[in-house]
């Protein structure tokens, strides 16, 4: 550099900044950890953080400038990563926020438009209507409660029996079972136990289940539902329980794979949001828990959920990890 302008290391669209910046040591002041971008001797551009100070005589007259530059690519980008999940978290909350303000009068809704189909002595024209409106609020319910519509319900840990909340659930879908013609096996061990927050458990279930359905073709199709309580199976003496739902739907491509469990990362153009399998991931995690997935286009999907019986000690439950 000996010789050399300093405008070598300085990226051609911020030149402009250097008369700025020698008219204000040229004033006896210093520009103390100025953010900016500088070019390495192979041309990358790097960010830095800049602190300058003007160098003086015995008099006081300022004869030169002394520069530090610091590289601070890594810390840039742990703050952008600690960005973007507050932002993925502020969303989260978001959502489950209007999925709860939206579920309750969509249950109205939906009850009222049952009543309303009992009575018989509506013309033909307002039945049908009243069809499709049913119908189009089918929708509606179906992106809340895919989205994060168990999420805010009461999320202190409890001791429950699963398979009842796995039933109640199966339950909540067998209109759209019937539907579409969907046979649901189920093989349900009675006596699994888990103590954890019942409304998170259910959102990671719900969420398996849907994608479940979202898999099949629109006529026929099976989803085979499985709950065992057992071991971890990486070999470690952990006990919890044991979760698989698996479909005979289209399947994963193989490309598509690593993207799944990656917020709005979606291939339903209509419906998706793209929050299911992330949620369900982040909550998982948050329990000490794993998921696991195996998949085959044409043949089906199977996601298998290990939830440890209780949080391990010290292991952290909080906060949404991206
Ligand atoms: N059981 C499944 N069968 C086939 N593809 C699936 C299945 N579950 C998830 N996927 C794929 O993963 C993507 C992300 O799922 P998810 O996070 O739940 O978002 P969404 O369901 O809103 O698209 C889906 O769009 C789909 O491509
Ligand atoms: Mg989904």
């Amino acid at each position: 550099m000996i010789g050399r302008s300093v405008l070598t290391i300085i990226p051609p669209e911020l030149h402009s900044d250097e008369p700025r910046i020698l008219a204000t040591i040229a004033r006896g002041e210093r520009i103390e950890h100025f953010e900016t971008v500088r070019l390495t001797k192979s041309g990358t551009r790097i960010d830095v953080s800049l602190t300058i100070s003007p160098i003086k005589d015995d008099e006081g007259g300022i004869i030169g400038a002394a520069k530090i530059l610091r590289d601070i690519t890594e810390q840039k980008k742990i703050a952008d990563t600690l960005q973007r999940s507050e932002k993925l978290a502020a969303v989260g909350r978001l959502a489950a926020t209007m999925a709860h303000e939206i579920n309750n009068p969509l249950e109205s809704v939906t009850n009222l438009l049952y009543l309303a189909r009992k009575d018989h002595n509506m013309g033909e024209r307002t039945q049908e209507y009243l069809k499709l409106a049913d119908q189009e609020l089918d929708r509606v319910a179906h992106v809340a409660r895919q989205t994060l519509g168990f999420y805010r319900e009461n999320s202190a840990p409890v001791l429950f029996k699963v398979s009842p909340v796995i039933s109640d659930l199966v339950d909540v879908y067998s209109y759209r079972f019937r539907n579409r013609d969907v046979h649901v096996e189920r093989e349900l061990d009675e006596a699994a136990e888990l103590f954890a927050p019942v409304g998170e458990f259910r959102q990671v279930f719900s969420n398996l289940l849907v994608n479940a359905i979202d898999a099949l073709p629109s006529k026929g199709g099976r989803v085979r539902i499985r709950l065992q309580s057992g071991h971890d199976w990486n070999g470690t003496a952990r006990s919890g329980v044991r979760l698989t739902v698996a479909d005979s739907g289209g399947g994963i491509a193989p490309e598509t794979m690593p993207r799944i469990f990656e917020s709005f990362y979606t291939t339903k153009r209509d419906i998706g949001t793209g929050l299911g399998l992330w949620l369900t991931r982040s909550i998982v995690q948050k329990y000490g828990g794993r998921i696991q997935v195996r998949s085959r286009v044409q043949i089906g999907t199977v996601f298998s959920v290990f939830w440890p019986r209780e949080a391990a000690h010290g292991e952290s439950v909080a906060g949404i990890s991206a």
